[in-house]
């Protein structure tokens, strides 16, 4: 049985990926308007990732014998300045997740739910990841500056991202 406290959490964090799901889709909208294809289509699949954070976590708590309480989703931010800008939102965006992905593993930590650890460790893991992609665009990005057929080679390289092997596995999961 899931604890009340841990439960809360995890509630939260399923509100925070699927805000992160708006966030990322919003952000894919704007690249496509401004005529970054690449930009975009990378945004689009970040945000369907987030929606298997979502579900991993919707997943573990009925697992539990918890109950899933949905949130409401704020509206995301519609208007952005450049691709650097867009791209230093979403680093800081994903230090948010950092932030609150560690709280929730105090939160399991101080109730000495080791399920609920074992199942965190993953998002650990991936906020790993996460960080230090997005800070890997912004740093070509401040490289690129104002160098327009740069700015269009790195577009062609984000828009090469493949769907990621946790949405995947994530299908599985649900098929089970
Ligand atoms: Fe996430
Ligand atoms: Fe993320």
């Amino acid at each position: 049985m899931l604890d009340k406290t841990v439960q809360e959490a995890i509630n939260n964090q399923i509100g925070m990926e699927f805000s992160s799901e708006y966030v990322y889709l919003s952000m894919s909208a704007h690249f496509e308007h401004a005529n970054l294809p690449g930009f975009a289509r990378w945004m689009r699949l970040q945000s369907g990732e987030e929606h298997t954070h979502a579900m991993r976590l919707f997943d573990f708590v009925n697992d539990r014998g918890g109950r899933v309480v949905l949130q409401a989703i704020a509206q995301p931010q519609s208007e952005f300045g450049s691709p650097l800008e867009v791209m230093q939102k979403a680093l800081e965006h994903e230090q948010k997740v950092t932030a609150a992905i560690n709280s929730m593993y105090g939160v399991a930590m101080k109730e000495n739910d080791y399920a609920t650890i074992a199942m965190l460790q993953w998002f650990v893991n991936e906020q790993v990841e996460e960080e230090k992609t997005a800070s890997l665009v912004v740093e070509q990005l401040k490289l690129i500056g104002s160098d327009g057929p740069a700015l269009l080679l790195l577009d062609r390289e984000l828009g090469a991202r493949q769907p990621g092997a946790d949405g995947e596995a994530d299908a599985e999961a649900g098929a089970e």
